[in-house]
This record gives structure tokens, C-alpha cells and sequence, in this order.
């Protein structure tokens, strides 16, 4: 096949050069890996959950390795929306990649209100919103644990806001499917999914949880096959834009998450493992694609065979 094979994609109407984004909380806001990586070859920057005030997180110990992955209570330690605008989008402005911005809030309200004053904002390509956090009630999962609040939350956003939105949901629930055919109806322009499984890890010589928060989310290799499950499931429900996340460390777990059906994907703690994991991920779907040539990565999107 001459020349390199198309991996852009289009996610209502907002076109990305190749489908690799950072998950958010595991890329701070861009800036902290200048130096590591190129952030022009990624696809896009999802940052950090904003809430409407500075949050500080929860209280040390807040992360514990685990046999495949990690435990986080972070909390939701964030500058809060006032001094993201002011002091991390400038430089996320300035990058030649998408900017997706997550927004957290303890009510619908915080959440709007987040939301109107990135309104107002040059730089912001798309929102992420974040009804799945399980380590704070301010995480939304309030909102994401049910479909009727996350319909409730989703329909709010959508209705103030013209950026296009994507529902972060939480594997957390007895159905995702049926919370994702909720943030459907509500008017998101796509899914993602997943958020962190509530787990947890004990100190047996002092008797007490690891994480002062007790019970923390997990993340990395151990909840892929959970996520990837839940990826098919969905994007075989919603006709919606779907983006997978969930222990994505190589370019063979993002081909496995793309013919399952997600059209973009998402790199989440193997960014601290390896700060090139996405732009390896990168290569490897460039080399991919060629080797088999195929002209587009689309074409490979909820390719699985089932029959
Ligand atoms: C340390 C840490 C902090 C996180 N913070 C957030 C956050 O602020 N907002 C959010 O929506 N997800 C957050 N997540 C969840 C990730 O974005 C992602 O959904 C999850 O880690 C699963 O992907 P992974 O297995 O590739 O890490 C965080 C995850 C980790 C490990």
C-alpha cells in the first residue's frame, strides 16, 4: 500500500488525527508531560476532572498497586474551573491536538455551572462529563449509577451547552447498557466508558484498609476484559460514538477495544508505567493497518466476528 494508512477519525463533527486520547486523571492538564512525549501525535487530551471549586482530594494514602493495575482515591484533586481557565487551558490552547475537557460536580447545578463558564472559552474542543467517579460523592456517580439521573445530568449539560458532549459512565451498575441508552436519549454526542471498579486492599498486620479512603478504584490490565465486555455490549445498544477505556497498555488491547467497537480509545494509568504508551500505540496501528492494508482505521471500528 503506498503512503500511510488514515487514522483520523470524527466524533460529532470534531475531527481527530488518529483515535488515541488520555484518559483523564492520568495526564494531568497536558503540561506535566511536555517533556516526555510529543503531544502533537496524540489523537487528544482529556484533562483532569474541573469542579466548580479547588479540591484538594482525599487524604494520604490515596494509590496502591495491586497484581495487575492500581487502586486510586484521589479524589479529585483539581485547580477547580477558574484557574484551569486561567492558568492550564492557555497551554493546552497552543498544543496541535484536541483538547476534551472533564467536568465533575456534587450537583447538577456545579456541573452547569462548570459548564457555562467553559462556554466562554476558545480552546475547548469537546466535554467529558463525569457521572462515574467513585471515590467522592462530588464524583457524579450519583448521577451515573442510574439512568434516570444520568439522563437527568446529560439533558441539563446538553441543553446549555453547544460544545459536543460525551458521557463518562462507570461500570459500577447492574446494566451499562442501559444507563448509555440513557445519556443517548438525553442528547450526548457519544460514550465513554470505562471509569475505575471500586476495590479495595488491606494491611493484615495492622488490620486496616491501604487507602485512607478505604475503597478505592481500579484500573490497568485487571479490568480490561471487564471494559472491553462492556465497550461491545454498548456499542452494540447505542447508535452513538463509543470510546473505550480500560487497561490499555499495547497496540494489540486497542485493536481488541476497536473491534469491539469503539471508535476511539482511551490510555489511562499505563501513561505512568510508560509516558510513550500512547505514541507507541500510535505506531502500532500505522503499522498495523499497512501490514494488512487497510486504508482506514474506521473500517476496522466494531469489526469483531461473532458469527
Ligand atoms: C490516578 C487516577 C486518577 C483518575 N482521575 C480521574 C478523574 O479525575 N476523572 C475521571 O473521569 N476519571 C479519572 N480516572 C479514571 C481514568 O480516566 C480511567 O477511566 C480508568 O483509570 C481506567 O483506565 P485505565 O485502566 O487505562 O487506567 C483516574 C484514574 C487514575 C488511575
Amino acid at each position: 500500500m503506498k503512503g500511510r494508512p488514515d487514522l483520523s477519525v470524527k466524533v460529532a463533527g470534531v475531527r481527530f488525527s488518529n483515535p488515541v486520547l488520555v484518559a483523564s486523571g492520568t495526564f494531568g492538564y497536558g503540561e506535566e508531560y511536555n517533556a516526555l512525549i510529543d503531544l502533537s501525535k496524540l489523537g487528544g487530551i482529556i484533562t483532569k476532572s474541573v469542579t466548580l471549586k479547588p479540591r484538594e482530594g482525599n487524604p494520604p494514602p490515596r494509590t496502591v498497586e495491586t497484581p495487575a493495575g492500581m487502586l486510586n482515591a484521589i479524589g479529585l484533586t483539581n485547580v477547580g474551573v477558574d484557574r484551569f481557565i486561567k492558568q492550564k487551558l492557555p497551554f493546552l490552547r497552543r498544543l496541535n491536538t484536541r483538547t476534551i475537557v472533564n467536568v465533575a460536580g456534587s450537583t447538577v447545578d456545579d456541573y452547569l455551572k462548570v459548564v457555562k463558564r467553559l462556554n466562554r472559552c476558545k480552546g475547548i474542543d469537546m466535554l467529558e462529563i463525569n457521572i462515574s467517579c467513585p471515590n467522592v460523592k462530588e464524583g457524579g456517580l450519583a448521577f451515573g449509577a442510574r439512568p434516570e439521573s444520568a439522563y437527568e445530568c446529560i439533558k441539563q449539560i446538553r441543553d446549555h451547552t453547544s460544545y459536543p458532549v460525551i458521557a463518562k459512565l462507570s461500570p459500577n451498575v447492574t446494566d451499562i447498557v442501559q444507563v448509555a441508552c440513557a445519556a443517548e436519549e438525553a442528547g450526548a454526542d457519544a460514550v465513554s466508558l470505562i471509569n475505575t471498579l471500586v476495590g479495595m486492599a488491606i494491611d493484615v498486620e495492622e488490620r486496616k484498609p491501604v487507602l485512607a479512603n478505604i475503597t478505592g478504584g481500579l484500573s490497568g490490565p485487571a479490568i480490561k476484559p471487564v471494559a472491553l465486555a462492556m465497550v461491545w455490549k454498548v456499542a452494540g445498544a447505542v447508535r452513538l460514538p463509543v470510546i473505550g477505556i480500560g487497561g490499555i497498555f499495547n497496540v494489540q488491547d486497542a485493536l481488541e477495544f476497536i473491534l469491539a467497537g469503539a471508535c476511539m480509545i482511551q490510555i489511562g494509568c499505563a501513561n505512568f508505567v510508560d509516558p510513550q504508551t500512547t505514541v507507541k500505540i500510535v505506531d502500532g496501528l500505522n503499522r498495523y493497518l499497512k501490514e494488512r492494508k487497510i486504508k482506514r482505521i474506521t473500517d476496522l471500528v466494531g469489526g469483531l466476528r461473532t458469527g
